[in-house]
Formats: structure tokens, C-alpha cells, sequence
């Protein structure tokens, strides 16, 4: 059968949340009053994190689309129907001054491919837009910037830059990102993408104290029970629950206070 791409998978939703849930519930303490979401696409995972925390305080949610942010706006109000969602239409650079200095989770789930691919192409992607054709066409564009050195060069440090300006600028309880490697289609399919993802998105890992012994401890639990098939075995204990594909600390502020030219050393 054809899988729909257009379909947020519940399940999956669900379970990525309850890593996140994990992960926030561990490792901050505070009552949670204001929430900054990167780049959700159509999904729900963030959300669905927070419901379990009972979140009944704002959430800004930054992301180019429109219309994802229209699916967000209704889809979030139901399943955080105490909370107070705001929908931030900007591209990433461009929102920082739309966010609230005080943020006390700053969260964004699988968002640097996309961050890197759109800068690269000046296109729009988002799921809604998904399917076989578009990701053959994805795989193709991560080749052709993978032999473009100095494409990789340049997007990678503006995204890493832009990340440190955020850091810098606001006072942030606690940064939660992930980067697993992409859905089905893309697995096993495409190195170069996952070379240059993956060094842009340690490289953001560096502006935080991320502590990967203690994330692995954190990660390590059985969400859908100890015999689950799907939800069980190396696959994700190698990815989705590996603390090398997340970020989850608070600013390292002695690194992230570097000026500008001695980050590009520092990195
Ligand atoms: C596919 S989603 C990311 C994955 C999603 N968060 C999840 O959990 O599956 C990518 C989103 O990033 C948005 N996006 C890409 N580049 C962006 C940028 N520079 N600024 C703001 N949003 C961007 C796209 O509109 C899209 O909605």
C-alpha cells in the first residue's frame, strides 16, 4: 500500500512526544509558562509532549508556511485547549524579535534538514507538499550541495549563527532539539545528507551543555511496553533514543558570547 504523506502518523506523533515529555519533565523543573516551537510542519509531536504536562501557558510557534501554521493554530488548540498558541509567519531569522525574552523551553524537533535544504533551493518544503516525486527531488538537491563545499560552508554557519543569536539574545530555562535520521524514504538512501546535517546539527550542540551520559539514561525506557516490535531493537536505540541526535540542555553562555569570528574557530 502507498504510504500518505500528507497524514501525520499518530503513533509516531506520539511516540517522539513522550520523548520530549521524558526529556523536559527530567531535566526542567519550573512551573513552564512560555514555549518556542521551530518549524513544526503539519505535525503535533511538541504538543502532544506538552498535553502530558498539563501545559497551560503560550506557545510561540515560528514557521515560514502558512498554511502549516493554520493546520498548528487549530490542531494545538485542541490538544493543549488551555494554552495560548501564537503563530509566528517568519522565517526563522527573521523571528527573533517576535519571541518574548524569557522563554522557558525553546524546543524544535527535526528541523536543521529543513533548514539547510530551503536555504539551498530558496524553495518552500513542507510535508503537506510530500510525496515520492518531491523526495527524489530532495535527494538529488542533498548531492548537488554536498559537492558544492562552499554552499555547505556558508548555509551550515548562517543556520548555526542564526541559532547562536537566539541563544544569545534571550534567556532560555531549557533547549530541546533532535535531529534522528530522516523518515523511511530517506534511510539508507542518502550519506551526503546525513554528513552535513549531522555536523551543522553538532555544531548547535556545542552552544548548549548537553549531557549525552545523562540523555541516554533518560532515554532509556520502553514507551509502547517492553515486547513492542515496532518500538523496540537497535533501530531506536541507535537513533530516535540516542542522545548523539539530541540537544537537550540549558545555553552555554561562555561559548555562545564568543563574537562572531572566534565562533567559526570554536566550531
Ligand atoms: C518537515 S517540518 C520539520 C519536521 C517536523 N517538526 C516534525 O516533527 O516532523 C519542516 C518545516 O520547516 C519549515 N521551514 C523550513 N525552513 C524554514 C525557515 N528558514 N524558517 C521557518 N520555517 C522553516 C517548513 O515550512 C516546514 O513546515
Amino acid at each position: 500500500m502507498k504510504k500518505n504523506y500528507n497524514t501525520a502518523d499518530a503513533e509516531w506523533e506520539w511516540y517522539i512526544g513522550q520523548l520530549y515529555y521524558q526529556l523536559i519533565r527530567n531535566l526542567y523543573k519550573k512551573k513552564i509558562k512560555c514555549v518556542v516551537e521551530l518549524a513544526p510542519g503539519f505535525r503535533h509531536k511538541i504538543a502532544d509532549a506538552l498535553k502530558e504536562l498539563n501545559f497551560d501557558g503560550v506557545i510561540y510557534v515560528i514557521d515560514y508556511s502558512n498554511d502549516v501554521l493554520n493546520y498548528i493554530k487549530r490542531k494545538y488548540e485542541e490538544i493543549l485547549p488551555n494554552a495560548k498558541v501564537i503563530c509566528i509567519n517568519k522565517k526563522f531569522e527573521e523571528s527573533l524579535n517576535l519571541i518574548p525574552k524569557n522563554i522557558d523551553l525553546f524546543l524544535s524537533n527535526h528541523s536543521i534538514d529543513d533548514l539547510i535544504i530551503s536555504s539551498y533551493s530558496n524553495e518552500e518544503y513542507n510535508e503537506e507538499s510530500n510525496n515520492e516525486l518531491l523526495y527524489n527531488d530532495l535527494l538529488i538537491l542533498w548531492e548537488k550541495l554536498y559537492h558544492d563545499s562552499s554552499s555547505v560552508k556558508k548555509i551550515t554557519l548562517e543556520v548555526v549563527q542564526i541559532f547562536k543569536e537566539l541563544f544569545t539574545n534571550k534567556n532560555i530555562g531549557l533547549v530541546i532539539m533532535s535531529q534522528y535520521k530522516s523518515n523511511s524514504y530517506f534511510l539508507g538512501k542518502s550519506n551526503y545528507m546525513d554528513e552535513i546535517i549531522d555536523h551543522c546539527f553538532n555544531d548547535i550542540k556545542i552552544l548548549t551543555d548537553t549531557d549525552d551520559t545523562l540523555i541516554n539514561k533518560l532515554l532509556n525506557f520502553y514507551p509502547f511496553g517492553k515486547d513492542d516490535e515496532r518500538y523496540n531493537g537497535k533501530y531506536l536505540t541507535d537513533n530516535t533514543q540516542n542522545a548523539k541526535h539530541w540537544i537537550a540542555g540549558i545555553v552555554n553562555e561562555k561559548i555562545c558570547t564568543k563574537n562572531n569570528r572566534n565562533l567559526k574557530e570554536t566550531l
